[in-house]
């Protein structure tokens, strides 16, 4: 299986990464970002792009791939609604449609987030952005599966580029162990993630919309 995968130098996609790296059933990934990876390994392909809502100049080698898993994201905290639509649903779409051309029997991989809300009406600016970008993933020729976790446990090293959430984690980290012990189907790790997300391309997309207790336990 061939893989393409966006965000890998953030802490999703540093865990999805990990997974793909470690899987027999793997062949390649090919990870696309503006920020180098600073890792290799004979399976590991990496192009730096600086320009994600441009996949054109790329476009010949995005060709031959089973599955996409787009760890790509921003937290929402002290943005505007048009600045994270921008990166949330711009840049995802930007990228997702030139795969479902290039790739049409592939399978496409969507982080988004617990709570997010497909009606694209409610109060929570993320939320309603997130469900727009899903809404229009799922209306793509795609199969096309939407990953709602919501705590994520990050482990094997893996961090988060945002510095805040870095800082929780480190702070946290002993509690989220707790919490994953008392609560654990809600409660992901990287390693469930990318573990879950590697069996749904394999296996088929069970439904739409993957909720943490679905996530937990593929
Ligand atoms: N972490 C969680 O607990 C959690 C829980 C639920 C859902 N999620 C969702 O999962 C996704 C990833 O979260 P994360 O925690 O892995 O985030 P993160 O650690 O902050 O990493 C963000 C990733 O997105 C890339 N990125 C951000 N803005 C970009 C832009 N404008 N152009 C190109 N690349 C850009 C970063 O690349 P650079 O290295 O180039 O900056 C990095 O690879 C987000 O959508 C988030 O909402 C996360």
């Amino acid at each position: 299986m061939k893989v393409i995968l966006f965000g890998a130098t953030g802490m999703v996609g540093q865990g999805v990464l990990r997974e793909c790296l470690l899987d027999p059933e793997v062949s390649q990934v090919l990870c696309i970002g503006r920020s180098p990876l600073g890792r290799s390994d004979p399976k590991l392909k990496e192009l730096l792009h600086k320009d994600l809502y441009d996949l054109s100049p790329i476009e010949s080698q995005l060709k031959g791939y089973d599955a996409c898993f787009f760890c790509l994201g921003v937290s929402s905290a002290g943005m505007q609604e048009a600045d994270y639509r921008r990166i949330t649903y711009d840049l995802t779409l930007a990228a997702a449609k030139p795969l479902a051309r290039l790739n049409p029997d592939m399978c496409f991989i969507y982080v988004s987030g617990q709570g997010t809300d497909s009606t694209e009406q409610g109060r929570v600016m993320w939320a309603r952005v997130k469900g727009a970008t899903e809404n229009a993933l799922l209306a793509l020729p795609l199969k096309a599966c939407m990953f709602r976790p919501g705590i994520i446990r990050p482990l094997h090293g893996v961090r988060s580029k945002t510095p805040l959430y870095h800082a929780f984690y480190v702070v946290l980290g002993p509690l989220l162990g707790l919490a994953q012990w008392l609560f654990p189907r809600q409660v992901t790790t990287t390693e469930q993630v990318g573990k879950a997300m590697l069996k749904v391309a394999k296996q088929g997309v069970p439904k739409p919309h993957m909720e943490p207790p679905d996530i937990t336990s593929l």
